[in-house]
């Protein structure tokens, strides 16, 4: 199977780090921009490039959208810390962004370059923005594999993070026509940085393994303390990226999504259509529904290895 290019769209964010390093070991990797999710935007187009760095890539990093289309900016302290990525020293980043124009770079990436994939795995904001603008990318990318959404919620009772943050726009990506891929937390919740998988990461020598090894224990102390049975944090975002690079270690159901943009409970619920009817709604998103952890969790401690000096 080819090596798919895709432009990470991301929040970074614990998982999302971890994300960048899967997409720069198991991708063409063609460039990182950022989006207002789980901290500000500066926080997030920071991180980013701390990330570029420890990893020594020379892609480029481009700022995007500093907050949703219609809704107020929401962030996600309670789970990454204020600056996104708590929990390590991370150090100052030498590089800088290539522009704060994310939005055109998407659109003119996608129309140079055919069969990208657009991999968001925060906010749909730049992705919808880059829809909108320029409706030929759908003829022209390979699709969108995007981290966000499931079968159940955890901002509220029904939504998921990235969807509940900017519904408007996650409803313009799940009607954009073309290829979709949900890694929602029914998938997400399977895979998990538990201790021993997080002592393996710390195992491993060098800066990278070294901060990583930190932020993935600030992040799993998050989750099990914030939940009744978690044995880990979910390493939501890197699915999204796997899902692509090694789809063997998934299983999908192609379904039908829609995204809830006005009930009073479910605003940022993606409706999967679930029925075992001969009559359901024509599936527009496959649906991510397995992932073999163990391989999974493999392939990150190989890509970290990697860069890892
Ligand atoms: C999603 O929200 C963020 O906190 C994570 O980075 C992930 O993209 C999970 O709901
Ligand atoms: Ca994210």
């Amino acid at each position: 199977m080819p090596t798919p290019a895709i432009i990470l769209d991301c929040d970074p964010g614990h998982d999302d780090a971890i994300a960048i390093v899967a997409a720069a070991r198991y991708t063409n990797l063609l460039g990182i921009t950022s989006v207002s999710g789980n901290a500000p935007i500066e926080s997030t187009t920071y991180n980013a490039l701390v990330m570029k760095d420890l990893l020594g890539l020379s892609v480029p990093v481009h700022k995007g959208a500093v907050r949703p289309l219609v809704a107020p900016p929401q962030y996600a302290a309670y789970v990454h810390g204020e600056s996104g990525l708590d929990g390590a020293d991370l150090p100052a980043p030498t590089s800088t962004i290539d522009s704060d124009d994310a939005v055109g770079f998407i659109i003119d990436t996608c129309r140079t370059t055919e069969g990208v994939w657009l991999v968001p795995t925060g906010p749909l904001t730049n992705i919808a923005l880059a829809l909108r603008l320029a409706p030929d990318l759908r003829d022209r990318i390979a699709g969108i594999s995007l981290m966000g959404g499931g079968t159940f919620g955890n901002r509220t009772s029904a939504a998921e993070f990235n969807i509940w943050v900017d519904p408007e726009a996650a409803d313009v990506v799940f009607n954009y026509g073309g290829p979709l891929i949900m890694a929602g937390l029914n998938l997400t919740h399977q895979f998990r940085a538990t201790q021993p998988r997080i002592d393996r990461v710390r195992a491993l020598t060098g800066q990278l393994a070294s901060v990583l090894g930190d932020l993935m224990q600030f992040f799993m102390n998050m989750y099990v303390s914030r939940h009744n049975n978690m044995d880990g944090g979910a390493v939501h975002d890197p699915c999204s990226v796997l899902c692509l690079s090694h789809p063997e270690l998934f299983t999908i159901r192609p379904s039908h999504v829609a995204v809830e943009l006005t009930g009073t409970h479910t605003r940022g619920m993606t409706v999967v259509d679930q029925r075992d009817l001969k009559e359901v709604l024509d599936p527009n998103c496959d649906v991510l529904w397995t992932i073999q952890d163990e391989p999974a969790f493999d392939l990150l401690i190989d890509a970290i290895a990697h860069f890892s000096h």
